[in-house]
């Protein structure tokens, strides 16, 4: 492992990484979330940042020290901002990493004052689709390689190759989440897809599966350029 990308694997190579979650504000003191501690985008930073690349980490509302030898980290809170970001960080960017659990929706409105509760009565919010960060770079003449994840609760394998061709990715990290995984643990699992060909990396800490995934990363990048 540690020869896979100990000689440089990405050097010269500029990398984006995107991660944690997004938080679509509501109003002043409120916010839809998604369940993302960034753990695993941080480490897919710094595996990166080992293996000599050029690395910048876009992060979401997220409680964690920069990764040794990140460049650059740009710290955004909604998906429209982590969107301007990731497309400005990419415009000269060698690949993109999608690891950020990206709010899909955000409410309509942002409500300026804290919003009373009207005791009896149901709220109802209505949501606005959020811009796809991944789908808006592959439909550029010139991007990046694109790297997505897919983290699924069922069908895992299904999903993950449906949102490789939809999104017209190069590779897709997929994992199980949901009942104790994924989230907020130290250890995950992937299973890549690329067109043609799929990878199974088992469970590991997330610095372990970080480091295996540039190594893939890095392969599969060298073989689209040659
Ligand atoms: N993604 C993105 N922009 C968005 C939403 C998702 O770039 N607005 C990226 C994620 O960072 C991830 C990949 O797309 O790398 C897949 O995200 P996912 O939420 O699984 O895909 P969706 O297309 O949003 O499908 P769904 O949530 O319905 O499963
Ligand atoms: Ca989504």
């Amino acid at each position: 492992l540690v020869a896979s990308f100990g000689g440089g694997a990405l050097a010269g190579r500029r990398v984006v990484v995107s991660a944690g979650p997004t938080y679509e504000d509501i109003d002043p003191v409120r916010f839809i979330g998604n369940r993302s501690s960034g753990k695993m985008g941080f480490a897919v930073a710094e595996a990166a940042a080992l293996a000599g690349a050029h690395v910048i980490l876009v992060a979401g509302p997220v409680s964690l020290p920069t990764p040794a030898g990140v460049v650059e980290r740009v710290d955004v809170r909604s998906a429209a901002q982590m969107h301007a970001a990731v497309i400005e960080a990419s415009a000269d960017a060698d690949i993109y990493i999608a690891a950020a659990a990206v709010g899909d929706y955000r409410p309509q409105q942002v409500a300026p004052c804290k919003l009373k509760k009207q005791a009896g009565a149901e709220l109802t919010l209505t949501l606005a689709e959020n811009p796809d960060i991944l789908a808006t770079l592959s439909a550029q003449p010139t991007h990046p390689f694109l790297v997505g994840f897919a983290a699924e609760t069922h069908d895992v394998a299904t999903y993950a190759q449906d949102k490789l061709r939809r999104k017209k990715l190069d590779m897709i990290a997929a994992n199980r989440v949901g009942e104790g995984l994924g989230f907020e643990t130290a250890e995950n699992a992937l299973t890549l897809y690329w067109e043609g060909g799929s990878k199974e990396l088992p469970r590991a800490s997330k610095t372990e599966l970080a480091r295996e995934l540039v190594a893939r990363i890095a392969e599969r990048f060298q073989r689209a350029r040659a």
